[in-house]
């Protein structure tokens, strides 16, 4: 059987900063309190009117993947797209990278699964190359979160920690022993759909209702989370299922030569890090730049860790990811 090896990876962020001294002026919070809880400095937001949807700034970041992968467009032979926060409710943003990525009427998948977008898409993508479907498979991490977040005191508990941002990997079919993806595993709890959701519009509460009612206290349209509860689930899951695929494969936590957790929040990182007994070169973070954004926090990190030369032929690549849903997953990578 094929395996799937990650030949590419690419990620485009807008260029407008946002300081958490920005936010300051914004809503009722301070710096050291967002990089006590959080490990946040900045983040990047899209300006309102700016041409960067989640689409746009996806194809970004896929023409770099297919660029370090060396390969075209037309090379590609499926999409996969993950996101919350897509350009339109319907169509997702998959047939848009099609287009925008001016290719022939090759098939694109959106992935509806938060912050564990990336680790669903690429299991999803995974097995599409196994069984031989596909050799080329684009999977597509992006989100523009700002514009929807409630940027007043009310909405700080949330708008503080999130990002824009896309990330891209290019997969490819495989056929060298013992190399590529080794194992994935997903998740999914909806007992807690709502500790961590965006309720409105739905298909029960439409925009009509909405408009009619224009109740200035309806914060559905606006993203929740009970902060305290994800924050305790997450740091269960992402051992658990890090452990989950480490037993699958007959490893240990000291095989992995990176681990790259979806970067939700650096406390929930480090204490992951610290109980698995990781040291500070086998873990990568870079929520302190970006926040969590979410379904690209994964490919944005994993195409920072490549460039700056951190993961190398034959490592052991373990990806890690906890969110709404809830949902969570894990991979294990040999590069
Ligand atoms: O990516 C998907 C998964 N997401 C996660 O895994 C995120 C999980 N949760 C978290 O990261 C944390 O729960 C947060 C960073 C969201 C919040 O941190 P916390 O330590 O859980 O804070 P808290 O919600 O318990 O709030 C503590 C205090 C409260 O004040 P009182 O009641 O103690 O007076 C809040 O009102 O901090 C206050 N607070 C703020 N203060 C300044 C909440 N947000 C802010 C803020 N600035 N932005």
């Amino acid at each position: 059987m094929y395996s799937t090896k990650i030949v590419g990876a690419g990620h485009y962020v807008p260029e407008n900063v946002v300081t958490n001294h920005d936010l300051e002026e914004m809503m009722d919070t301070s710096d050291a309190w967002i990089q006590e809880r959080t490990g946040i400095v900045e983040r990047r937001w899209v300006p309102r009117g700016s041409n960067d949807t989640p689409s746009v700034m996806g194809t970004k970041a896929a023409r770099m993947a297919i660029e370090k992968a060396g390969l075209t467009p037309d090379d590609i032979d499926f999409i996969v797209f993950a996101t919350l926060s897509p350009d339109y409710y319907f169509p997702g943003p998959g047939v848009q990278v099609q287009h925008q990525l001016g290719v022939k009427t090759i098939p694109a998948l959106d992935v509806r699964n938060q912050c564990s977008g990336f680790v669903y898409g690429l299991s999803v993508a995974d097995q599409f190359i196994k069984t031989g479907m596909y050799k080329n498979v684009l999977l597509i991490g992006s989100e523009l979160h700002s514009l929807g977040l409630d940027k007043t005191p009310r909405g700080r508990g949330v708008s503080v920690i999130f990002g824009d941002g896309a990330g891209a990997v290019v997969l490819q079919r495989c056929e060298e022993e013992g190399k590529g993806v080794l194992t994935t595993h997903l998740h999914s709890q909806g007992e807690f759909a709502k500790e961590l959701a965006l309720l409105g519009p739905n298909t029960t509460h439409w925009v009509d209702e909405i408009i009619a009612e224009a109740d200035p206290n309806d914060t559905s349209y606006y993203p929740y989370m009970n902060g305290n509860f994800v924050f305790k689930h997450a740091v269960t899951r992402f051992q658990e299922v890090i452990h989950e695929a480490l037993q699958t494969t007959n490893m240990q936590a000291s095989d992995i030569d990176l681990l790259i957790p979806h970067q939700a929040n650096l406390r929930i990182s480090q204490y992951i890090q610290q109980k698995m007994g990781l040291s500070n070169d086998q873990v990568f973070n870079n929520i302190q730049k970006y926040g969590n954004t979410t379904a690209a926090s994964i490919p944005i990190a994993l195409s920072e860790a490549m460039e700056g030369g951190k993961v190398n032929e034959g490592d052991l690549l373990c990806l890690a990811a906890f969110g709404s849903g809830f949902t969570w997953g894990s991979a294990l990578i040999r590069m």
